[in-house]
């Protein structure tokens, strides 16, 4: 699959990073200060970045007018109140900061996170207006077991039956696929593995909100994206961008990623 095909999303590429717990506010200005990107017409680039380094992040990016966005790895359902850890939309707002990620696999390995808390901080950040992308995938004794579409199915289900949610497909909420097993190992999913994947997560969309909400949604891959195996995952018709752990990180690897998009 290295032919490159319609894509079924009419929302464009979206390249995103998440750097999970790494660098402090001197490493990601250094990393800003590095970057040399052109704008494309078709993408857009943004980086999941830990919460002390946003504001820093985000007014670097905006005095230089990189084509970047900022986001946050995680955010509060709650507008505010006795929720000891925790960060609010109106805070992140406060700083210019408009998109969170939320419900990645390692919140849910290791932080608790369940689909009905993911629903949670996904409807209350939305509420406050800003842009979720939600992450769902499943890991390798459900893919062995043959569980992955029934994985994904109850991962979506409270999403999709969600008012605020339904609303907010293919506006302000898109999705990633990552699966738990291709993040960090250095075993990508196989571009058919992915497209399957991904098709019938936009399948499930379809029937639930309808092809315009279905199609305008995007649906990122997550899971040891390189430079070496990007394009072929970009040029299946359902993977409308990549969330890149390890490889967002170096300044090398990621301005390649984005170079690899085509306009
Ligand atoms: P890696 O790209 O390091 O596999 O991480 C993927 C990921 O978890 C992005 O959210």
């Amino acid at each position: 699959m290295t032919k490159s095909t319609a894509k079924v999303c009419t929302n464009g590429i979206l390249l995103a990073g998440n750097w999970k717990m790494n660098f402090g506010k001197k490493e990601t200005l250094q990393f800003l200060e590095a970057l040399r990107i052109a704008p494309q017409l078709n993408a857009q680039m943004r980086l999941y970045i830990p919460f002390l380094s946003l504001e820093s992040a985000r007014n670097f990016s905006e005095v230089n007018s990189l084509p970047l966005q900022i986001g946050a790895q995680n955010i509060s359902g709650e507008k505010s109140g006795a929720f000891t850890g925790e960060v609010s939309a109106s805070m992140l707002q406060e700083i210019g900061i408009e998109h969170a990620l939320v419900g990645h696999s390692e919140r849910r390995q290791f932080f608790g996170e369940t689909n009905e808390s993911v629903l949670k901080r996904t409807v209350g950040a939305l509420t406050q207006g800003m842009e979720v992308l939600v992450c769902i995938g499943e890991t390798l004794t459900e893919r062995n077991a043959d569980q992955t579409e029934a994985i994904l199915s109850t991962q979506l289900k409270l999403l999709l039956a969600d008012t605020v949610c339904k609303e907010a497909f293919g506006k302000k909420l898109h999705v990633a696929y990552e699966p738990v097993w291709a993040i960090g190992t250095g075993v990508t999913a196989s571009p058919e593995q992915a497209e399957t994947a991904h098709s019938f997560i936009r399948a499930q969309m379809t029937e639930k909100l309808g092809y315009s909400i279905a199609n305008a949604t995007r649906i990122l891959y997550g899971g040891s994206v390189t430079p070496a195996n990007f394009k072929e995952l970009l040029a299946c018709p359902n993977i409308d961008g990549g969330l890149v752990g390890g490889a967002s990180l170096k300044i090398e690897s990621w301005t390649q990623l984005w170079n690899l998009i085509e306009a």
